[in-house]
C-alpha cells in the first residue's frame, strides 16, 4: 500500500536524517523539460540553458548555497579540462590526463580519459557553441587519428596511452584496453553530429576512422583485455557496455545495421554479470592482474550506466541492477574509510572509490582512497536517474530495485509503481535527488579551492593522487549537467 505524501515526507525524514529534502527545488524543477532524450547527440544550447535556470528557484538556502557552488565549480572545471588540453610542449589534440610529471607521471594522453573528457567538452559546445571549442573538438581528431596509425606495443587500437609528442608509450603496462577505441567511436560520432558540418570533413575524416574503431571492436569484444583500471585482465562490464554503446550509436550514424548484432550478443553477455549476489559483478573470465577483487563491486559499473547508458532500460542509471549495484558500493563503503564517519549526520555522503579492494594509492600501492570521480558518479548516476523516470512516466520498482526503494519509501517493494506527477512519485524523486546532492557535497568539502585531484585522502581528507586530474574535472561537468536537468550526450 502507498503512502499519502505527508506520511511519505515524514518517513523519508525520519528514514533519511542525512538529507536536507528539498520540496520546493525539486518540485520547481519537475516541472522543466525533460523530453530531451539522453541519446540525442544535440543537446540545445536553449534547452541546456533554460532548465539549468530551474533549480535554484525556490531553493532552501542550503540549497541554493549548493546549487551555486555547483555553478561556480562548474566553471572552475571547465577551465581545468580546457588548461589540460594542449599543454605547453604538446602536440596539437594532447589531452593530458593530468600535468603532474612526476609522483605520478600522467603527462600522457590515455584514450579513455580523453575520449571522455571531449564528451565534456562537447557538451560546453552544445550548451555554448564557439568557433573555439569547435577547435578543440577537431583537434581531438587530428590527435586521435594520429594514435591510431602509430605503432604501438599492442600493435592494435587498444594501446592505452600515449606521449605528448604523438608517440605511443612503450614500457610495459597492462595492454590492450579495449574500451578506448569503443569510447572514441562514441566521442567521434557524436562530434559529427553536434558539427553539423556539410563540408567533407565529417565524411572523409570522422567516418573512417569511427569505422576503424568499430570493426576493431567487433572483432575483440569477446576477448580479454585490460579493465578501465588497468589492472586486470578479463572480461569487463564496463567495457562491454561502452562497446554496446558504440556499435549502436554507429549503426545509426553510418546507417549500418552489421554492427546491431555484435550489440545484441553484448546485450546477452552484459546479462550474465548479475547473478546470486544483489548487485553486478564487474569482471568475467579473469586471466592476469589484480586477483584481489574478491567482492566484484566495482563504481565502474555505474560510470558505464552513466556514459554508455542510451535510454532503453538497458543498464541506464535508472535501472533496476544498476540501482541494486549503487546500494551494494554505498554499503561497502560506508566504513571503509575514516573520513566516512561524519557521514551520517552531516549532509554528506559516503566518499566513493573505486572498488573495496583496492590498493593504488594514487603513486604506489598502499591502501586506496576514494575518489572524485567515482563519488561524482552517484551524483551523476540519480539526477540521471530521475530525468529517465520523468521521461518514462513512472517508476516500476522491481525484486533488484526495491532495498534501493526502501531507502526512500518504506512501503516501496516488487511491483510498486509510481506514476509521473504523483505525490509519491515527487516524493521518491525529491528524495533521490537529495541524496545525489550529498554526493556533491561530500566533493565540495574535499575540493580545497576548487581544485580536484584524483583522490581524496582516506584519513585526513586532502587531496591526493594526481592533480587537477582533467577526467575529476570531466566528471563534474557531467554530474552538473545531470543536475541541471540536461544530462549530457
Ligand atoms: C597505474 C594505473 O593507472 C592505476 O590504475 C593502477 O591502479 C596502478 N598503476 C597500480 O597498478
Ligand atoms: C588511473 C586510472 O585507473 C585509469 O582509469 C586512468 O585512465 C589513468 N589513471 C589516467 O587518469
Amino acid at each position: 500500500m502507498k503512502l499519502s505524501s505527508v506520511a511519505a515526507a515524514l518517513l523519508l525524514t525520519l528514514a533519511t536524517p542525512v538529507f536536507s529534502v528539498p520540496l520546493e527545488r525539486r518540485a520547481a524543477e519537475s516541472s522543466g523539460d525533460s523530453s530531451v532524450p539522453t541519446t540525442s547527440a544535440a543537446v540545445s544550447a536553449t534547452s541546456a540553458a533554460s532548465s539549468s535556470s530551474a533549480p535554484v528557484a525556490s531553493a532552501t538556502p542550503a540549497d541554493s548555497e549548493l546549487a551555486s557552488w555547483i555553478d561556480e565549480e562548474t566553471t572552475f572545471s571547465q577551465n581545468g579540462i580546457l588548461a589540460n588540453i594542449n599543454p605547453e610542449g604538446s602536440v596539437t589534440g594532447f589531452i593530458t590526463a593530468s600535468p603532474s610529471k612526476d609522483s605520478p607521471d600522467y603527462f600522457y594522453s590515455w584514450t579513455r580519459d580523453s575520449a571522455l573528457t571531449i564528451r565534456s567538452v562537447l557538451h560546453m559546445y552544445n550548451t555554448s557553441p564557439s568557433d573555439d571549442l569547435v577547435a578543440v573538438l577537431k583537434d581531438f581528431v587530428t590527435f586521435q587519428i594520429n594514435a591510431m596509425n602509430t605503432d604501438t606495443v599492442c600493435d592494435c587500437l587498444g594501446e592505452p596511452k600515449f606521449n605528448a609528442d604523438g608517440s605511443s608509450y612503450t614500457g610495459a603496462w597492462g595492454r590492450p584496453q579495449n574500451d578506448g577505441p569503443a569510447e572514441r567511436a562514441t566521442a567521434m560520432i557524436l562530434i559529427a553530429n553536434a558539427l553539423n558540418d556539410n563540408s567533407s570533413y565529417v565524411e572523409d575524416t570522422l567516418t573512417p576512422a569511427i569505422k576503424q574503431d568499430l570493426d576493431y571492436v567487433v572483432e575483440t569484444w569477446d576477448q580479454t583485455c585490460y579493465d578501465l583500471w588497468e589492472e586486470v585482465n578479463g572480461l569487463h562490464f564496463f567495457t562491454l557496455m561502452v562497446m554496446r554503446r558504440a556499435l549502436i550509436d554507429g549503426a545509426s550514424f553510418l546507417s549500418d545495421d552489421s554492427y546491431t548484432s555484435t550489440a545484441q550478443e553484448i546485450e546477452t553477455k552484459l546479462d550474465s554479470f548479475y547473478g546470486d549476489k544483489d548487485y553486478i559483478e564487474v569482471t568475467q573470465q579473469l586471466s592476469g592482474g589484480a586477483d584481489y577483487k574478491s567482492s566484484g563491486l566495482d563504481t565502474s559499473t555505474l560510470i558505464a550506466a552513466n556514459v554508455a547508458g542510451l535510454g532503453d532500460g538497458i543498464y541506464t542509471p535508472g535501472s533496476d541492477k544498476i540501482l541494486a549495484t549503487s546500494l551494494a558500493i554505498k554499503e561497502v563503503f560506508s566504513d571503509l574509510y575514516a573520513i566516512n564517519a561524519d557521514s551520517n549526520s552531516t549532509g554528506l555522503s559516503y566518499a566513493i572509490g573505486r572498488y573495496p579492494e583496492d590498493k593504488y594509492d594514487g603513486l604506489g600501492t598502499s591502501e586506496a582512497n576514494p575518489w572524485f570521480l567515482c563519488t561524482l558518479a552517484f551524483a551523476e548516476l540519480y539526477y540521471r536517474a530521475i530525468d529517465e523516470w520523468k521521461s518514462a512516466g513512472s517508476i516500476e520498482v522491481t525484486d533488484a530495485s526495491a532495498a534501493f526503494f526502501q531507502q526512500f519509501d518504506s512501503s516501496a517493494v516488487s511491483g510498486t509503481s509510481y506514476t509521473a506527477d504523483s505525490d509519491d512519485f515527487n516524493s521518491i524523486v525529491q528524495a533521490v535527488a537529495a541524496e545525489a546532492d550529498t554526493y556533491f557535497a561530500r566533493v565540495q568539502k574535499h575540493a580545497s579551492d576548487n581544485t580536484m585531484s584524483e583522490q581524496i585522502d582516506r584519513d585526513s581528507g586532502e587531496e591526493v593522487g594526481a592533480k587537477d586530474l582533467t577526467w575529476s574535472y570531466a566528471a563534474f561537468v557531467t554530474a552538473a549537467a545531470a543536475y541541471n536537468g540536461s544530462p549530457s550526450a
